[in-house]
């Protein structure tokens, strides 16, 4: 099944004038009525290959102060998904010698609870006179802008950490340097049920005005 909605193309081009807004009754519904879906809870089909680099290319157009473009992404697919689980099956072994074999294949399996895994690596450049947080901020942002893209294209998407993100032997086996660290790992496929609605930020005790 073709899923895929944006055209292709190569997007704008350096200099192109475009709208400063685009009034979007559907966006605004999207982003209202956004979901997480557990990545337990995903399945086949993931984004073809098309509608990946269209996820990836609306994803790498978050703000960016004097455009340092602070983050990279490693994609996992197929049985790259298997394989990064060996990484995992030793990292956790390392981590937990006592584990039973039940829980280190557990952990081996991660990655293929869906489709598609987008490692979102943060990439900060220390000399850089952008400051370091918000470097950092620009990644997070990146990661949202992929959750809201896997889902305009029609698909299930969780931001995702646990633990593999901060394990240095995977951050080795990763190929990060010390300057990168793991904004998120993006899994995205179909959901095999509807979320539900979570509780919400209260509004009135966040909102202030000066
Ligand atoms: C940086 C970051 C890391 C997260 N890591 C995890 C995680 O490891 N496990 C998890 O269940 N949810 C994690 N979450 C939460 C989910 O991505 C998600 O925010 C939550 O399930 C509700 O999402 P929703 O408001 O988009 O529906 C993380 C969120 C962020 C922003």
């Amino acid at each position: 099944m073709q899923k895929y909605l944006t055209p292709p193309g190569p997007g704008p081009q350096l200099g192109d004038p475009l709208p400063p807004s685009r009034a979007s009754a559907q966006t605004l519904e999207l982003m209202r009525l956004r979901r997480s879906t557990p990545a337990d809870c995903l399945t086949e089909p993931g984004p073809d290959a098309p509608t990946l680099a269209s996820i990836l290319t609306i994803a790498a157009r978050a703000p960016d102060h004097r455009r340092v473009t602070p983050f990279r992404f490693i994609i996992f697919e197929g049985d790259a998904r298997a394989r990064f689980g060996d990484v995992l099956r030793e990292a956790f072994i390392a981590r937990e010698p006592d584990a039973d074999e039940k829980k280190i294949a557990f952990e081996q399996r991660r990655f293929l609870r869906a489709p598609v895994v987008v490692a979102v690596i943060s990439k900060v450049d220390r000399d850089h006179r952008t400051p370091e947080w918000e470097q950092i901020l620009t990644a997070g942002a990146v990661c949202q802008n992929m959750l809201i893209a896997a889902s305009a294209e029609g698909f299930a998407a969780q931001w995702i950490t646990e633990w593999y993100a901060y394990d240095t032997r995977v951050l080795a086996a990763l190929g990060l340097d010390k300057s990168e660290r793991i904004a998120g790992y993006i899994y995205m496929g179909s959901a095999k049920a509807d979320p539900k609605e979570r509780a919400r930020p209260v509004m009135e005790q966040i909102v202030t005005r000066f």
